[in-house]
């Protein structure tokens, strides 16, 4: 069986070690991801949303089914150019990727459809009606771009904002400038709670979700700083999270299900990876961000856990076949640190060279996925994003983490990471946090 990957990050990187357990793998990638080229039959280097291009070669390679790893391209409309070239894709089409590429789709999706997971929102192109919501929500809200921003858009009261004119300056930049590509802002009331992720494996009717998975949006320890794309994620060996519980998990599941069903209600058949962001309120579970694909680290946390045949999963994406499929992952804990250039978000030093030392990674027990890095004449560079992840598995998250930075130590050059992720006490904050938000 010949597997295509699309994508050159560390989100693919493991979905290509997922791939190879039962496949060949073929890959389409921008830049040169040591670990992807590893493990690839045979790789392309070129641009990752020119559809008609991508489909020639995966003709000319005899390619048996496609999967798209990052958002950029399914919104190009690459999985329907695939499609059109008669490839199997199990990721979604440009249409069903709207979930994800279109904020404003994805709010009213949840609105005519009766799924009690919308904080309060409004869309506005006006400044003043902009602003008019902004006061009645007093100044609570989070500020968004409506199309892909990489989930660095995004201005949240009090952390980047803590006036209405704080809160209208991001306004006005969103609409005037077009950042996310439309002059058009969405405005959220804040919801107060804790993040968590949760992704699962769709054909369009049925859902085989996969353990829920706490990422860490914000670049400096203590969830300070700039948000990134994410800087590290855990997920616990039960399948529930130290602040979720089985119910609230249950949930989140549910709610996943009606999107889909929302979905197909409007005639949008999704299948591939969903990735539910939820806040966790004292109410349950809301959505924050509904994403077409694997979540990046979260893809980390999940996939090399899992039991059952990825790519026989992927097929029954395809084929509509999920309700007879199961997805069984091992009873682990995760610990996913990623390493960044030094000045990642504000000025990263691009073009700096590192060094990996994969065998004494391995040898600690450890997994590493390399994300956007350029390798040159043999010799690995930073990029302006996040250089590379090293993943930790073991019975329990503080064994998991401990993995984690001692892989981590096998990496050196001018690199930065949070060293708080997964640690007991940045996970009891998150216990209390929830807690409080209880009893109120
Ligand atoms: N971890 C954030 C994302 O994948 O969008």
């Amino acid at each position: 069986m010949k597997v295509m990957v699309i994508g050159h990050g560390a989100r693919e990187h493991v979905m290509c070690e997922a791939v190879t357990k039962s496949a060949e793998l073929y890959t389409v990638m921008k830049s040169l991801n040591p670990g992807i080229v590893q493990l690839s039959k045979e790789y392309s280097l070129m641009n990752e949303s020119e559809g008609k291009e991508i489909a020639r070669w995966a003709k000319s390679k005899g390619i048996d089914l496609a999967l798209i790893g990052p958002e950029g391209p399914e919104a190009d409309g690459v999985g329907d150019e695939l499609e059109a070239g008669g490839i199997k894709v199990a990721s979604p089409t440009q249409e069903a990727a709207k979930i994800e590429t279109s904020k404003e789709f994805m709010r009213e999706l949840l609105d005519h459809h009766n799924i009690n997971a919308n904080p309060k929102f409004g869309v506005f192109e006006s400044e003043n009606e902009a602003k008019r919501f902004v006061k009645e929500l007093n100044c609570r809200v989070a500020i968004k771009p409506i199309g892909l921003t990489g989930g660095k858009g995004v201005s949240v009261y009090p952390e980047h904002f803590d006036s209405v004119g704080g809160a209208m300056e991001r306004v006005s930049e969103i609409i005037n400038e077009k950042v996310g590509g439309y002059s058009k802002v969405l405005i959220e009331e804040k919801m107060e709670g804790e993040e968590f992720t949760l992704q699962a494996f769709c054909d369009g009717k049925s859902l085989l979700p996969t353990p829920p998975v706490q990422d860490h949006k914000r670049l400096l320890e203590g969830d300070c700083g700039v948000n990134t794309g994410g800087m590290g994620s855990y997920s616990q060996a039960d399948g529930l999270l130290p602040f979720l519980n089985r119910a609230e998990r249950e949930k989140s599941v549910e709610i996943l299900q009606q999107v889909v069903d929302g979905l197909s209600k409007e005639g949008i058949r999704y299948k591939g990876a969903i990735y539910g962001q939820f806040m966790l309120t004292a109410e349950g579970p809301k959505v924050t961000e509904i994403n077409a694909r694997w979540g990046d680290p979260e893809s980390m946390n999940v996939l090399p856990l899992l039991k059952s045949d990825f790519v026989e999963l992927c097929f029954g994406i395809v084929e509509g076949r999920l309700s007879q499929k199961k997805a069984e992952f091992e009873p682990m804990a995760t610990v996913c640190k990623y390493l960044v250039p030094q000045g990642y978000g504000i000025k990263p030093q691009a073009n700096e060279e590192i060094t990996v030392e994969e065998d004494k990674v391995k040898a600690e027990g450890a997994r590493l996925y390399y994300a956007a890095v350029n390798r040159k004449n043999g010799k690995i560079f930073t990029t302006s994003s996040r250089s590379l992840a090293v993943l930790g598995l073991a019975k329990g998250i503080e064994e998991a983490e401990e993995i984690a930075e001692r892989g981590s130590k096998w990496v050196k050059g001018k690199l930065f990471m949070r060293h708080d992720i997964g640690k007991r006490g940045l996970i009891e904050k998150r216990i209390n946090h929830m807690l409080a938000l209880r009893k109120k």
